[in-house]
């Protein structure tokens, strides 16, 4: 126990010699501050993204529970052929910004999704504000089969403005 603990006080010797070693050189360590910092800055903004990402997450979640799962169900695998999937679409995949403006104006008329056809009018939400878009699109585009990360309010805004309807 002695040994472990003279050991530990030499360690601690060590590093206090060090430590005023180093305290003579002040250019190197307002090199390491200003270095810690930007780690610093740069951990915590990959924080806050996550956090906002987790926050979208969630509450696109419900609110895709409350707008969209009835008619395309909770789990996405939509129903027959009279509400097309969104667990897995690719038509969803290669028309992501299109999605916007369906939820908020909707759709009617012909279309495939995987190979089958569609035909069923779906109404927009009209109620639903940029952010709503935005959230449940992280959610439907982060959950099951796709993977496309964050969606921004101010990708929905832009997009929102070329829509057709
Ligand atoms: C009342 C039923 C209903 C509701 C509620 C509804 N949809 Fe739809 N949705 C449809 C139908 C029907 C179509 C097919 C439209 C067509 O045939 O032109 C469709 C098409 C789609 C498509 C494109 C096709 C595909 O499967 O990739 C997406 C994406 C979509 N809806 C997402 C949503 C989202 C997100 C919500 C909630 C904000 C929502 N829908 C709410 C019925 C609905």
């Amino acid at each position: 126990m002695s040994r472990v603990n003279s050991k530990f006080g030499l360690c601690l010797h060590a590093a206090s010699r060090k430590l005023s070693a180093r305290t003579r050189q002040p250019y190197l360590w307002l090199g390491r501050l200003v270095a810690c910092g930007l780690w610093l800055m740069a951990c915590g903004q990959g924080t806050v993204k996550d956090t906002k990402f987790q926050q979208y997450y969630v509450q696109g979640q419900q609110l895709y529970i409350k707008n969209c799962s009835n008619c395309h169900q909770k789990n996405g695998s939509g129903l027959g052929l009279v509400y097309p999937p969104i667990n897995n679409s690719d038509f969803m995949d290669q028309n992501v910004d299109a999605v916007f403006c369906i939820m908020k104006y909707g759709k009617e008329g012909e279309m495939i999704v995987n190979g089958k056809k569609f035909n069923k009018p779906m109404k927009g939400i009209a109620s639903l504000t940029e952010l709503e878009i935005a959230e449940i699109a992280t959610y439907i585009y982060n959950t099951w089969d796709h993977q496309e990360g964050m969606i921004e309010i101010a990708r929905v805004t832009t997009e929102l403005n070329k829509c057709d309807n």
